[in-house]
């Protein structure tokens, strides 16, 4: 069997790591995820939330991605992300979708960053040295995802996704979302991406590039 065009890797199959798989895939995008569960108890899992997508351990999340798009989506609660060995996801870009919710536990280093009122994205991307950290994707949430996506629309006529990163690895996300049916706009870099989080301005909220370009850096 051929190998196909892009493989994008998403590490956690819940309520967000499974709407995002279902777009890509509509987008002719393959997907690898991954979740605390062998590959083979996924399996049913994904045939109700993202058919079609493919259950990896965590452990082999980029080994497709990696030669292919370079692009693994975390899609795991924060608090559980000291269970995401750094390692898996070296050499990609690595979307961070996290958000933090006032209940949750973190990790010492995350919560550090907290109390000192760092955008979240950044001691991420502390935490994951060997991948390249681009904030997307988390300021939307996953009931409205499938109807937001919108491949076949007008840029202009759909929902505008903020995107936070310090290098080229920001436009490679970009052009994902784009596939994906969302109108991307960068806002600066990982810096920025605090306007992306649940106290920020952006969140949970239907926007056009206009309204994004407003907390822009
Ligand atoms: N829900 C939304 O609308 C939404 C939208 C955007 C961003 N987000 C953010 O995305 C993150 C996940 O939220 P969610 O609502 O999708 O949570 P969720 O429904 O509870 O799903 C979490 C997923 O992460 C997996 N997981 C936990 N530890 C893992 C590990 N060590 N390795 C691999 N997978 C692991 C879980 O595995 P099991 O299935 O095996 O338990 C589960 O599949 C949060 O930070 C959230 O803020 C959520």
């Amino acid at each position: 069997m051929s190998e196909p065009e892009a493989v994008v890797g998403i590490l956690g199959a819940g309520r967000a790591g499974t709407a995002f798989a279902r777009a890509l895939l509509r987008a002719g995008i393959a997907v690898d995820i991954a979740s605390t569960r062998p590959p083979r108890a996924l399996q049913h899992h994904l045939k109700i939330y993202a058919p079609g997508a493919d259950p990896v351990l965590g452990a082999d999340i980029a080994v497709r991605a990696r030669t292919s798009s370079g692009l693994v989506i975390l899609a795991v609660p924060q608090e559980e992300l000291d269970e995401v060995d750094p390692d898996w996801v070296t050499g990609t870009v690595l979307i961070d979708a996290t958000n933090t919710w006032q209940d949750e536990l973190l990790p010492g280093w995350l919560q550090a960053a907290v109390d000192e009122q760092l955008p979240t994205s950044m001691a991420l991307a502390g935490r994951f040295g060997a991948a390249r950290v681009v904030k997307a994707l988390n300021h939307i949430a996953h009931t409205e995802f499938d109807d937001a996506a919108q491949p076949g629309a007008e840029l202009t006529q759909r929902r505008a996704l903020a995107v936070a990163g310090d290098d080229d690895a920001r436009g490679l996300v970009m052009g994902l979302l784009v596939r994906m049916g969302f109108d991307p706009v960068s806002v600066g870099g990982l810096a920025a991406g605090r306007i992306m989080e649940p106290d920020g301005p952006l969140f949970n909220r239907p926007l056009r590039r206009e309204d994004i370009l407003r907390f822009a850096r």
